[in-house]
């Protein structure tokens, strides 16, 4: 799959943007494991434009961390054409326009989501960033608001029309949140829909290998995108590639390889935020690193109580030396 001149070769599986879990530190451990290719969190253009130190450092990223999108939102073309001009400074591989966010903060203000009940707005939206930028613009977005109102098959047509590389459709509406299962027979229509000739990115639910090879086979998607499934689970870009690759899935992780990949995720964190940030934020991220592991209940619970890094390390050392079981 080739999104302008970035190729993400044959059977592309990328990473989600995930509000403050797809940081830096996260996103280079899931490029290690195999994604081809990685997006910031969303930044608002209106942070972006107000200089907000926030949305700036969201800007930040590592050249290992290539192919890389950087993802923006907002409800104004004229904060969108600027933001764009102040993410292509840092040179990414594209900028992904963000209509798909259902949050309400984001929603009331007429951002995300919410352009799918304001098609005008969002053609015009993308319209000025493509015009502003040479770099690949694509879109992520759902079916459409609610249940009444699926129209992502002509919304796609006509955001191919404006120039853009690519689309990454979410099986779901607004109204749906994240509940429900996702429905990709929408999705299969878009990619099948004989006048669509840009890439179409599958996403939601993909939690194992055999489900992102069932979505490739069943509904002749591009490329797939993996959000919650790789919370705290980088692996899953390596075992879902092996899969696709040899049908089988090489081996366990180990508990070894879980503490040794949480820990080197947190230091890097911790180099880029602080160590209190970084410990806070690495809470949502416990859960997926020792899903599954014996004690894992136990595990957990005594990291969240944990507010050091000197704390974790010496927890982590008795967990692989098995003496947590006391505890
Ligand atoms: C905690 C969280 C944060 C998210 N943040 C973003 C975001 O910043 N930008 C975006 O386009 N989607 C965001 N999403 C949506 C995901 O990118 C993805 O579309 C959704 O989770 C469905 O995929 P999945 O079933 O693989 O998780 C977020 C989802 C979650 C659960």
């Amino acid at each position: 799959m080739k999104i302008g001149n970035v190729d993400l070769g044959p059977l592309p599986v990328l990473l989600a943007p995930l509000e403050d879990i797809t940081d830096q530190a996260f996103r280079l451990i899931c490029r290690e494991y195999g994604a081809d290719m990685v997006y910031t969190e969303f930044i608002s253009s209106e942070g972006l434009i107000r200089d907000a130190q926030k949305s700036i450092k969201k800007l930040c990223f590592d050249e290992r961390e290539r192919p890389l999108g950087i993802q923006i939102f907002g409800h104004d073309a004229e904060a969108m054409r600027h933001a764009t001009i102040v993410a292509q400074e840092v040179n990414p591989d594209l900028i992904d326009l963000n209509f798909g966010c259902p949050i309400r903060k984001v929603v009331n203000k007429g951002g995300g989501a919410s352009l799918l009940k304001d098609i005008p707005r969002m053609l015009k939206i993308t319209e000025t960033v493509v015009r502003t930028t040479k770099l690949p613009v694509t879109v992520k977005t759902r079916l459409g608001w609610d249940e009444h109102s699926k129209i992502i098959i002509e919304v796609a047509e006509r955001l191919q029309d404006c120039g853009i590389s690519a689309i990454t459709i979410h099986g779901r509406t607004r109204a749906q949140m994240y509940g429900g299962k996702a429905d990709w027979t929408l999705i299969g229509e878009v990619k099948n829909n004989p006048r669509m000739h840009i890439p179409v990115i599958g996403n939601g639910d993909i939690d194992s290998p055999e489900k992102a090879q069932e979505m490739f086979t069943r509904f002749g998607v591009d490329g797939i995108m993996i959000g919650r499934a790789a919370i705290g689970n980088p692996w899953i870009f390596k075992h879902i590639k092996e899969y696709l690759q040899n049908g089988k899935v090489s081996g366990e992780v180990t508990l070894i390889d879980r503490i040794s990949t949480c820990q080197r995720h947190l230091l890097a964190a911790i180099e880029k935020k602080g160590e209190k940030r970084a410990i806070l934020e690495m809470r949502k991220l416990y859960g997926g690193y020792f899903r599954g592991v014996p004690s894992f209940k136990n595990i957990k619970m005594k990291l969240l109580t944990m507010t050091t890094m000197y704390e974790i390390d010496a927890w982590f050392k008795q967990v692989s030396e098995n003496n947590y079981e006391n505890h």
